[in-house]
Formats: structure tokens, C-alpha cells, sequence
């Protein structure tokens, strides 16, 4: 029998229970997928219009083993085969978080591996380091979410500098609140990028928030708020009609302040390569947008798969290969925090 090779050479189990999608993937340890399977939970949440934090817990802790056996399987190896585990432990929903940890935790000790916790939001940066085409920092990246909406100068592999930060609600979640006022569903931004297509961004002049100052900070409530008004303006009969110039209005609102601080921090930082994730990468306006700018400016530009935006466990894996692994048994102490660290 052939020897194993070295742990730092094996390919990485990471787990990923942060809000509703309950993720297992396995990474070579030079950034190839082997697996990266995604169970969502958006069917069980659909009905509340949100994700419901205790409904998240116990769905993870069903599915969890199944989708970590999945990934092994898929990547055609067994946990004995991984040289590394690692699991999500911040920002998050904290039951939530607790399911992946703590499933991570102990699969590293049956095994005995070294174990790596990792920030979720390092995670999402490190979705535009795996393979094909990993994109070098330094780098500027725009991760636009449900519950995240931030602005990172990455210079290196093991982390990311926050340059800006919503001071509110995400973009996504500002995305998903309009669509449920417009009667379209949760979560509602892929509803928004279709329906804008039939509209007219200029029917409603939305504000776009923070638009002055030097700050990075985003702001997204006055928008909402802006169109809490214009709903009730126009009754629900109104508003059925004019859906489609609602949410193209809006979704050019959410996308034009993205762009406002994406602009002013290129023209800080002096950044030559720009880089987006979260779910709100997949809206095609934010893709075209971002792409006429990098033209324009010529930059590098990365944006990676949608299923590499959103939620996954191979980002995770992917911020666990640049970060110090931990020993059993000290990893075992090991908590889930609801904030990120960054
Ligand atoms: O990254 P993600 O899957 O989960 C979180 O960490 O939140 O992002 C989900 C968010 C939701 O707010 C959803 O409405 C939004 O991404 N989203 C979109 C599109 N597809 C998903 N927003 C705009 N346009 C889209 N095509
Ligand atoms: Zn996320």
C-alpha cells in the first residue's frame, strides 16, 4: 500500500451552517473542488418570509451527516483520506453556527486531524482563490449578501482588511424586503433582476444612501423606507401595475450605491484587480455594471460562479488552506460567535 501523504498535502473537509443552507464540501489542498454539496433550506423559511433562526438549527442538525457523507463520497475519499477539518465559526446565526462546529469538531478528533475555524466572511473572499483561475491579491472585493454587505482591501491569503460596511440592512436583505412588498416571494432578489428587466430604472427616483462623504459605509434602510411611501402611495392595485418599474427603480438604487462605493474605494486604494461575491453577485445589472468599470479602469476582474457566491462550504475550505491548523485536543474549547471578527 502506497503512504499516505503528508497532512498539509490532503484534501480539507469544511462544513458551512451559518444561516439556511447546510454545506459540506472537500478542497484539494491547492484549491481544487472535489465536492461541494448545498442543501437549502429556503422552501422551509419561504412561508415566515425570513429565515427563522430555531427552524435553521434543527434542519441543520438533520441534514448535517447526510450532506458531510455526500461530500465524501462525491470526492471519492473517506474522512481518514482528508488531511485537515474545518467548519464556520463566525458571523452567523449561533445555533446555526453550533450544528457545523461542533459536527466539525468531532469529526477531527474521531479522526485525529487538526481542525481550523473560519470567519465566514474570509470565506466568501476566499471563494475567488480556488481553482480555475484564482485571482492573486491584491485585490479589492465587494461581498453583497443577504446578511452582508461589505467592502474588503484582500493583500493577503490568511485575511482581509474592511474598508466599509452597511450600517444597516444588507443589500440583499434590502433586495428581499421590496420584493415581499411587492408581493414577490422570499427571498426575493432573483424575482427583483427578473421583473427589472420589463422595467424602467427611471420611473422612481429612490435615494441612494451615504452618497456623500469620503465614508466606505453603506446605507440602505432610507431606500426602504423610500419605498414603504411609494407602496402606500399607490395602493395595492397601483403597485401590482407598476411592479416592474418598482423593482427596476430599486434594484438600480441598491446597485448604484454598490457601484458609488466600489468607485470610491478604487480610487483610494489605487486596487488593479476587483473581485465580487454574496448572493447579490448573481444580479446581472451589478454584473454588467461591474464589468463596464473594470473595462473602463483596467482592472482584473473575478467574479466566480454563482454557487461559488453564495453560501457554500468550499470557500470555506479554501480560507482553511492559509490559516494556522489546530491540534486535538486544544481545538475541542473552540466557540461560535454571532459577529465577525474582521
Ligand atoms: O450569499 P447568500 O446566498 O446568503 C446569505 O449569506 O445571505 O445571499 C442571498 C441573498 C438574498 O438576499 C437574495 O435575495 C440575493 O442574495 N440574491 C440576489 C440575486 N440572487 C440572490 N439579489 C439580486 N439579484 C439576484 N439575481
Ligand atoms: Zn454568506
Amino acid at each position: 500500500m502506497a503512504a499516505k501523504p503528508p497532512r498539509y498535502l490532503r484534501p480539507i473537509l469544511a462544513i458551512e451552517t451559518s444561516c439556511d443552507d447546510t454545506c459540506a464540501a472537500v478542497v484539494t489542498a491547492d484549491g481544487g473542488i472535489l465536492s461541494n454539496v448545498i442543501s437549502s433550506q429556503a422552501r422551509f423559511h419561504e412561508r415566515y418570509g425570513g429565515v427563522v433562526p430555531e427552524v435553521a438549527s434543527r434542519h441543520h442538525l438533520e441534514l448535517v451527516n447526510a450532506v458531510v457523507d455526500d461530500a465524501l463520497r462525491e470526492a471519492g475519499i473517506e474522512l481518514r483520506d482528508a488531511g485537515l477539518v474545518a467548519a464556520t465559526s463566525r458571523p452567523g446565526l449561533i445555533g446555526a453556527l453550533l450544528v457545523g462546529l461542533s459536527t466539525a469538531k468531532a469529526l477531527a478528533a474521531a479522526a485525529q486531524l487538526p481542525f481550523v475555524a473560519v470567519d465566514h466572511l474570509h470565506g466568501h473572499v476566499a471563494a475567488n482563490f480556488l481553482e480555475p483561475e484564482p485571482l492573486e491579491p491584491p485585490f479589492l472585493c465587494l461581498i453583497a449578501s443577504g446578511g452582508h454587505t461589505l467592502l474588503a482591501s484582500v493583500e493577503r491569503r490568511d485575511g482581509f482588511d474592511v474598508l466599509g460596511a452597511t450600517r444597516d440592512d444588507a443589500a440583499g436583505e434590502a433586495l428581499d424586503k421590496a420584493a415581499r412588498m411587492m408581493g414577490l416571494g422570499y427571498p426575493g432578489g432573483a424575482a427583483i433582476d427578473r421583473l427589472a428587466r420589463e422595467g424602467d430604472p427611471g420611473a422612481f427616483d429612490f435615494p441612494v444612501g451615504m452618497r456623500r462623504g469620503d465614508s466606505l459605509d453603506f446605507s440602505f434602510s432610507g431606500l426602504k423606507t423610500a419605498l414603504v411611501y411609494k407602496v402606500r402611495e399607490l395602493g395595492t392595485e397601483g403597485t401590482l401595475s407598476r411592479r416592474a418599474d418598482l423593482a427596476a427603480s430599486f434594484e438600480s438604487a441598491v446597485v448604484e450605491s454598490l457601484l458609488l462605493k466600489l468607485e470610491q474605494a478604487l480610487d483610494m486604494a489605487g486596487a488593479r484587480g476587483l473581485a465580487i461575491g454574496g448572493g447579490v453577485a448573481a444580479n446581472s445589472l451589478l454584473r454588467r455594471r461591474v464589468t463596464d468599470l473594470c473595462e473602463r479602469r483596467g482592472l482584473r476582474l473575478k467574479i466566480p460562479p454563482s454557487v461559488l457566491c453564495t453560501d457554500n462550504a468550499a470557500m470555506i475550505a479554501s480560507a482553511a488552506r492559509f490559516l494556522e491548523p489546530v491540534a486535538y485536543p486544544e481545538f475541542l474549547a473552540f466557540d461560535a460567535f454571532a459577529r465577525s471578527a474582521a
